[in-house]
């Protein structure tokens, strides 16, 4: 049997991230975010995992060490928010919104794993005129971390969606980490092929699926599941429904006569899914992006299919709660293919 790499995963959510190297056949033995419901959720689904609720600003990485014993970290990953990373001419500065990836460093610096995986919104490589990746490549390597750096398009790696997200992944070894190659370029995986099985109205949870999977990626998904969970549809109001109903598939705003344009002010308004393309980046429930062929926004299921969690992978808290747990995810496929490629560094 071959080895099992011990993961920590920071600032977990509900755990796409880890979800991905679980896949992958890592072991995550902790999720750490100071988000109650989606600790809740990381707990739920990840049996073999501890996720902890904790404020990761001040967190002390010996006490988590003494606290549950560990012993033997292989690699940490995770995303911590980084929006206003503040810099001063070319470095990042102590300044209090840059401590949550200050803490990631910590953490790293503390546990000195083989390797880490650090995600982020993709315009933290430009930020500053690129002066916040240089500061980061900086710190990681003073405390003995080769980083090599990539922008990914989830839609390459069999993920409905085209979601870019940048990867910093580090090695102690000093190896040149090579990212995973794109494997769905001309085969993208469609909105269509993603949801098109899921019903127009909501089932309650722990339904029966009303009929078979229609495409390969709806039989990968349901995995041999046979009930389906967060299929809860959101009613909008008469005018919604008439409004969005005149938006034809892969539409938007445009598509609307022209004293309908402004009635809701975000360019982003009244916008379906393509069911023929990958969708775009899903939101965290903000409530603009339709279903491409029924008059509401997609379900929380829809969306996490999107995400391309499992059906098994169920969702706890709020609706609302939900969303954003599931739009904030690291996509799993995703995660997953980064998973593989590290394990032939460490
Ligand atoms: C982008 S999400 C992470 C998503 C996760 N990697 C996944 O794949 O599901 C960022 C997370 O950071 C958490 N967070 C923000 N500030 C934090 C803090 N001070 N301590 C712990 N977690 C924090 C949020 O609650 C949120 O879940």
């Amino acid at each position: 049997m071959s080895k099992k790499y011990n993961v920590i995963d920071l600032f977990c959510g509900c755990g796409g991230l880890s979800q991905g190297f679980i896949e992958a056949d890592y072991n995550v033995i902790l999720g750490i975010d100071h988000w109650k419901d989606a600790i809740e959720t990381f707990n739920y689904n990840h049996k073999n995992s501890k996720g902890i609720v904790a404020d990761l600003l001040n967190l002390d990485p010996q006490e988590i060490k003494t606290r549950y014993a560990i012993e033997n970290v292989d690699l940490i990953v995770g995303g911590p928010p980084c929006q206003g990373f503040s810099i001063a001419g070319k470095r990042i500065i102590d300044d209090e919104r840059n401590q949550l990836y200050k803490s990631f460093l910590r953490f790293v610096d503390y546990f000195k794993p083989k390797g880490f995986v650090m995600e982020n919104v993709p315009n933290i490589l430009s930020m500053g005129n690129g002066a916040v990746k240089s500061q980061i490549l900086k710190d990681f390597k003073d405390i003995g971390y080769k980083i090599n750096y990539n922008k990914l398009l989830a839609s390459d790696f069999a993920v409905p969606q085209n979601r870019r997200r940048a990867f910093f992944v580090g090695l102690k070894n000093s190896l040149e980490f090579e990212f995973p190659k794109p494997i769905t370029t001309d085969n993208k995986i469609t909105s269509e092929e993603a949801i098109s099985d899921l019903p127009k109205d909501s089932l309650e949870d722990g339904c029966q699926y009303t009929i078979n999977p229609k495409s390969v990626f709806q039989r990968e998904m349901r995995n041999g599941n046979k009930v389906v969970f967060n299929h809860q549809i959101t009613n909008h109001s008469e005018k919604t429904v008439e409004i969005i109903g005149m938006v034809p598939d892969g539409g938007n705003y445009k598509d609307l006569p022209k004293e309908l344009h402004e009635t809701r002010k975000v360019n982003i308004a009244w916008t379906r899914l393509n069911s023929k393309k990958p969708s775009f980046t899903i939101d965290t429930g903000h409530r603009h992006h339709f279903h491409y062929e029924f008059n509401r926004v997609p379900t929380v299921r829809e969306s996490a299919r999107i995400q391309s969690f499992r059906d098994e992978f169920i969702f706890c808290g709020s609706k609302t709660s939900q969303y954003k747990q599931v739009g904030n995810a690291v996509p799993p496929l995703l995660a997953k293919e980064i998973a593989l490629k590290i394990k032939n560094y460490l």
